[in-house]
């Protein structure tokens, strides 16, 4: 259902304006916690939980496995808005929909944004369980989520994105790893539309073309980031190998399965880099 979707700044704004109704901080850093990784809510302090469903203009998850909500308050001093539960190009939203969230948290102030998913492992020296630093992505399927006419207040229409997963960010990102002692790779995610897990040979090629991890997500929320001038971190957790690395097909539960059992995990890194995360610099 690719469909022509245009919005204008004040579209946006309406969402904002909301969700500021609700809360009396700035939050500066968004958290999007991706499939089975919503336990990291929990590490939010004195929150304040809006439906999605109640947001002007917003959007409505359609994923069984993800929540519908924006969980806004303090982690380790720093006022967040996370996001439990997104959205994806194969729930049937045009690409130009997904902007949408990120948007909204730039202009309710946020500086950088935290991207987190589940991913299958075309690298096989990565296992289930780890986590691997996006450092790059690769997106050769469809349009861009910052098609359409250019919001020139978000910012310009032609821009560059040879440093989009931030570089400073990366490099506290793989310190704080070091610190809490977590095993963290670092590679490149490619996109796949999805709902289907990809083929055999599908992967056989993402793996020639230098992938390193696989998924459906993360992609256009990054886009949208890079174009708004926020800095940007993403994470995947390795919930399975991708198709044909083993003589297995993939589920949906073991991908759910990889994530519970991360959680503890990935809270521990995520709170440590929010602890030191910086923003003034
Ligand atoms: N492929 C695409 N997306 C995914 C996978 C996969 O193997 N695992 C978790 N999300």
């Amino acid at each position: 259902m690719e469909h022509t979707v245009h919005f204008d700044y004040e579209y946006f704004k309406k969402s904002a304006e909301y969700i500021r109704s609700k809360i009396d901080f700035q939050p500066e850093i968004a958290i999007v916690l991706g499939s089975a990784l919503g336990p990291l809510a929990d590490e939010v302090e004195n929150p304040v939980v809006i439906p999605y469903d109640d947001i002007p203009n917003f959007l409505r998850t359609t994923v069984r496995s993800h929540a519908g909500k924006l969980i806004l308050g303090q982690i380790q001093g720093k006022h967040v808005v996370c996001m439990s539960g997104r959205f994806h190009y194969y729930e049937g939203y045009a690409y130009e929909q997904l902007v949408i969230p990120i948007r909204v948290f730039q202009l309710l102030g946020v500086k950088a944004t935290i991207l987190t998913n589940a991913a299958g492992a075309v690298n096989e020296t990565y296992k289930p369980g780890d986590i691997m630093l996006i450092k790059d992505h690769i997106k050769l399927t469809g349009a861009s989520p910052l098609c359409g006419p250019n919001i020139d207040e978000f910012g310009p229409r032609f821009f560059d994105t040879s440093d989009m997963y931030t570089e400073s960010l990366r490099t506290l990102a793989k310190q704080c790893a070091e610190e809490i002692g977590q095993h963290l790779w670092e590679g490149n995610y490619f996109f796949f539309t999805g709902p289907q897990f990809e083929t055999p040979a599908e992967i056989a090629a993402t793996r020639v073309l230098g992938g390193d991890a696989v998924g459906m997500s993360t992609v256009t929320e990054a886009l949208t980031a890079a174009h708004c001038g926020m800095k940007l971190l993403a994470f995947s957790l390795i919930s399975n190998m991708a198709a044909g690395v083993l003589d297995q097909p993939i589920t949906a539960e073991e991908v759910g399965e990889a994530g519970r059992e991360a959680a503890g995990r990935f809270k521990a890194l995520i709170r440590e880099i929010v602890r030191q995360m910086d923003l003034e610099v």
